[in-house]
């Protein structure tokens, strides 16, 4: 078997920033807008008044200060409430691919590879925006690539299953490097509309390179180990698919089309799962939780952060352990750990041991244990 490595990763990050105060202004101008215009229906008591959203809650529930998208102007507009995305015509590169593309070129650049080192692409991201041709394969073409590539989904999750897919194929000698990218564009399936969610998500692209050992650079994270589990629950879901047209009123505006939670049952369940799982992981594969530099984990809200990273190390972690970015970038489904494990990786030594672990809709979970080499 060979060693399978992360010698690479990158972040594209998009241009446009909101603000808290910006999504919060926007909101409430939109909740003044319904009220006003279910005016009667309230007053006869048929529905409630929407409530103003504040950033004081946001901050404080999630820890979340702006998050960036592709396109703010819709999503800011009272009248539309989502991102307006300039129609592509089939010849030319979509906005998935484009996004991802760019996060592969720094992850290529920083393992010092191009694109005749790499024999697959896999896409692994919470949506793609159509439904065939795979993303992977426009990706793979767009980067001079040979071999394939193919799309998955394990929403949140869909990065470190990824890893373990990749790393998976190295070890066995399928392919020398594979590219694991994670393209969200989470502003598209967000309800804007809806103040108990519209502060959580934001866009981004992820890349790592993973590859064989001795054909890596020095510096590469050695995979040590992947786990995955998942449990099937309905407190993360959106219903949007295929089918929704052959269904009676599927093609209405309707509110289970977009993401829906219950953050509570999320928070509840979820945690203890997760904290469970690194523990069990660390602990089969013989690593005392001292022995852990670093944790990088999925960035949703940074209560939950804390809570996991002190479960794990059985303390407070100290400054820079478990690094946070969900306060710049909010939720970015799968890409959120990946960001962490780029921007607080490089001054790991030789030796040092790290945790990546995605969780969430499915419910879903995965970790990588990586050693500095
Ligand atoms: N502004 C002001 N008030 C708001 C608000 C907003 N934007 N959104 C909700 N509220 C209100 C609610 O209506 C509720 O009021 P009530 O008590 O009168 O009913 C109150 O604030 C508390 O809402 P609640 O939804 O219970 O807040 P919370 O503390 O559970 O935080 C989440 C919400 C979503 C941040 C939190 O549950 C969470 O992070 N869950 C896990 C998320 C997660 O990991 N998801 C995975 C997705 S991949």
């Amino acid at each position: 078997m060979n060693k399978a490595v992360i010698s690479g990763s990158g972040v594209f990050t998009p241009e446009n920033i909101i603000t808290n105060a910006e999504l919060v202004t926007a909101f409430n101008a939109y909740a003044d807008k319904w009220n006003a215009e279910h005016a009667g229906a309230i007053d006869a008591g048929d529905v409630g008044p929407m409530g103003h959203s504040s950033e004081e809650f946001i901050v404080a529930a999630s820890g979340i200060h702006q998050r960036f998208v592709m396109d703010k102007v819709g999503i800011l507009d009272p009248d539309v409430m989502h991102p307006l995305l300039r129609q592509r015509g089939d010849d030319e590169p979509g906005i998935m691919a484009e996004m991802a593309v760019n996060a592969c070129q720094k992850a290529m650049i920083q393992a010092g590879k191009s694109a005749e080192d790499v024999d697959a692409v896999i896409v692994a991201a919470s949506n793609m925006e159509r439904a065939y041709p795979a993303i992977a394969i426009e990706v793979q073409t767009l980067l001079g690539i040979q071999g394939f590539g193919f799309d998955m989904n394990v929403a949140c999750s869909s990065a470190t299953f990824g890893i373990q897919a990749a790393a998976d194929m190295v070890r066995a000698g399928t392919a020398r490097a594979i590219l694991v990218v994670n393209p969200e564009i989470c502003s598209g399936h967000l309800e804007w509309r809806d103040r108990d969610c519209h502060f959580i998500f934001g866009d981004v692209a992820t890349a790592t390179l993973v590859e064989r050992g001795d054909l890596a650079r020095d510096g590469s994270f050695e995979i040590l180990s992947t786990r995955c589990a998942t449990e099937f629950s309905n407190n993360i879901r959106n219903n949007n698919g295929f089918l929704r047209r052959s269904r009676p009123d599927g093609v209405q505006d309707r509110r289970d089309m977009q993401f829906m939670q219950n953050g509570r049952k999320v928070f509840k369940e979820v945690l203890p799962m997760v904290s469970k799982h690194i523990l069990g992981h660390l602990d089969d594969e013989g690593i005392q939780t001292d022995q852990l530099n670093r944790l990088w984990l999925h960035q949703a809200n940074k209560a939950m952060n804390d809570f996991i990273g002190k479960k794990v190390l059985g303390r407070v972690p100290e400054t820079g352990e478990q690094p946070n970015i969900l306060q710049d970038y909010a939720n970015t489904s799968s890409a959120g750990s990946i960001i962490a494990f780029s921007k607080f990786s490089d001054d790991l030594k030789a030796g040092d041991h790290g945790v990546i672990c995605s969780f969430g809709a499915g419910y879903s979970v995965g970790s990588v244990i990586v050693r500095r080499l």
